[in-house]
């Protein structure tokens, strides 16, 4: 087939997703496709515009790739792609607002709030925070990713810088109440209504929790898959994945977050529409545990966005 694939981008991920799109561009042609590689910019759109191919595989993460802005092009265009449509993507990339459909289903959510930064409330939206949340809370930009913009505010001076970091990111930003326990992530993949989640990754970060560095620098946190639980937590956390992924209306593959308290609760976190797929990243690592190699999980990617 041909296959054009996007990568890089121009948010706050581009780095990891320059990486992304080199492990897909490899195994695509590995498996014998013509591949056509886009560095997509906004600016470039006649680069999308002209595209004369089978099937897009979009690498890249974040605003207008992750956010359903890309997908909502391709769509006007005709050209199928692979992964979740434009709602699905948008929602997930909301995380104010998949959290509501989550905690409607049983899904146990943090205890949050949103918060509208405008360029003269930043005082207002730091008392309010005050009043709403005792510290250890997190901070973050409502639509984003990486850990770009989070804060964990363990001492309310730390509110101020905190709303500033978060708001630079998104004028919405979200504050959740922290949650101590076991960080651990689930791929789910699959056809719509016969999806499955792959073994469940515990990741052990290096630094107290789990940031840019630790996602992306060699040895930045260390991956246990399958992680190490009791059989009714992996169970759980296997259903609530492939339940996250459904409710959003997810397509083909996602990641879903989640952090597991010592009292035996799975918190979600967020579903991620387009995870990390650089060869050494979690939902390649746990795909490999039931004998996927990289190449095979991106054929199969392909073959279940092309059997629709
Ligand atoms: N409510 C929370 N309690 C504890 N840790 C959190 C919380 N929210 C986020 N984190 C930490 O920050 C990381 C990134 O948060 P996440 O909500 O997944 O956003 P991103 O889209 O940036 O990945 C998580 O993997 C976790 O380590
Ligand atoms: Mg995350």
């Amino acid at each position: 087939m041909k296959i054009a694939v996007l990568y890089g981008g121009t948010s706050g991920e581009r780095e990891v997703s320059l990486s992304t799109g080199k492990g897909i561009i490899n195994a695509l042609k590995k498996n014998g496709h013509e591949v056509v590689d886009i560095d997509f910019h906004p600016d470039r759109l006649n680069e999308i515009l002209e595209l004369d191919v089978d099937l897009v595989f979009i690498g890249l993460h974040g605003r207008f790739g992750e956010d359903g802005k890309i997908q909502g092009l391709l769509d006007m265009l005709g050209i199928p792609y692979v992964g979740s449509g434009v709602l699905a993507s948008a929602l997930a990339m909301d995380k104010a607002k998949s959290k509501q459909i989550f905690s409607q289903y049983g899904i146990a959510t943090a205890r949050s709030k949103t918060y509208r930064v405008e360029n003269d409330n930043l005082r207002a939206i730091e008392e309010a925070i005050k009043q709403d949340f005792k510290p250890p809370f997190v901070i973050k930009p409502n639509q984003e990713g990486s850990t770009l913009g989070l804060t964990i505010v363990k001492d309310i001076t730390e509110i101020e810088e905190g709303v500033k970091k978060a708001g630079e990111s998104d004028d919405t930003i979200l504050v959740e109440d922290y949650i101590a326990g076991r960080e651990v992530t689930v791929p789910v993949v699959g056809k719509q209504g016969e999806e499955k989640a792959l073994p469940v990754i515990e990741i052990i970060p290096k630094s107290d929790y789990y940031d840019f560095d630790s996602k992306y620098k060699p040895g930045g946190s260390e991956h246990i898959v399958p992680a190490q639980l009791p059989e009714e937590m992996t169970e759980k956390l296997q259903k609530h994945s492939v339940l996250a992924h459904q409710l959003l209306g997810c397509d083909v593959y996602s990641r879903v977050d989640f952090i597991v308290t010592n009292e035996h609760e799975a918190i979600i976190l967020e579903v991620n529409t387009l995870p990390g797929m650089t060869p050494t990243s979690l939902f390649p690592d746990s795909a490999n545990k039931i004998g996927w190699s990289y190449e095979e999980m991106v054929e199969r990617f392909v073959e279940l966005s092309t059997s629709k």
